[in-house]
């Protein structure tokens, strides 16, 4: 089972580059994130189990699979996190959402909480993890070291770019944690941003700064 799983489907990296150009609108930039969200659903749930249920066709009767196993809770990082909601939704429409209130701290790039909701029975799901940027991977650490406080076990995490950086920092904090990216970019710069990158995705996200 590979730690980091790359999404190279051909309309998740052609979505993927009209974001990272500069000129793109607030609007379209948040429509291709939600579109992305989607495809990386699609993604993250292809292994989960199946199991046969009798089903009556109008025809006759079969065995026919459904999804089994844990159900599952998104968990996305505030404020870029929420743009891929949706689209997730979309595909998963009964899933719990867990929100996760983190910022950046711009001088020492630590992450800050301040707001923090899981469902109850997050022990007993699955939680995919969402935030768009993996950077130095601090509010991704701190977002599922707070999950594991709350009793969460089997957690995956999911998002748009990531640095080397941060994947190396992530998988050896948390190994048990599995990674889903559109892709890796080359590094950071001195101040923490992924380059090449999309700039600050909460700020394109919604228009601010
Ligand atoms: C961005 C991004 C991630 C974080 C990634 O959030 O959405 O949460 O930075 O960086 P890291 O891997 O170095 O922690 P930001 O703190 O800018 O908050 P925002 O989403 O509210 O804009
Ligand atoms: N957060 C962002 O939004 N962009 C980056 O490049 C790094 C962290």
């Amino acid at each position: 089972m590979e730690a980091v799983t790359v999404v190279a489907h051909p309309l998740v990296q052609h979505k993927l580059t009209l974001m990272r150009d500069k000129k793109r609108s607030t609007k379209g930039f948040r429509q291709l994130l939600n579109e992305i969200g989607m495809l990386l659903a699609y993604e993250v749930t292809r292994d989960l189990p199946l199991e046969l249920v009798e089903t009556e066709t109008p025809l006759t009767t079969m065995m026919a699979p459904t999804i089994a196993g844990k159900k599952l809770v998104f968990a996305p990082i505030l404020r870029a996190g929420v743009g891929m909601l949706d689209g997730m939704l979309s595909l998963v429409p009964s899933a719990r959402v867990a929100h996760i209130g983190l910022y950046r701290d711009p001088e020492t790039l630590t992450a800050v909480e301040y707001y923090f909701k899981a469902p109850s029975d997050v022990a007993e799901r699955l939680v995919v993890v969402i935030d768009p940027m993996l950077a130095t991977a601090n509010s991704a650490v701190a977002a599922i070291d707070r999950l594991k406080d709350r009793g969460a076990r089997d957690i995956r995490f999911v998002c748009l770019l990531a640095a080397p950086e941060g994947i190396q920092r992530l998988t050896s904090a948390h190994p048990d944690v599995r990674i889903w990216t559109a892709a890796i970019d080359t590094h950071l710069n001195d101040h923490g941003y992924i380059v090449p990158g999309l700039g600050d995705a909460g700020d394109r996200m919604y228009g601010t700064r």
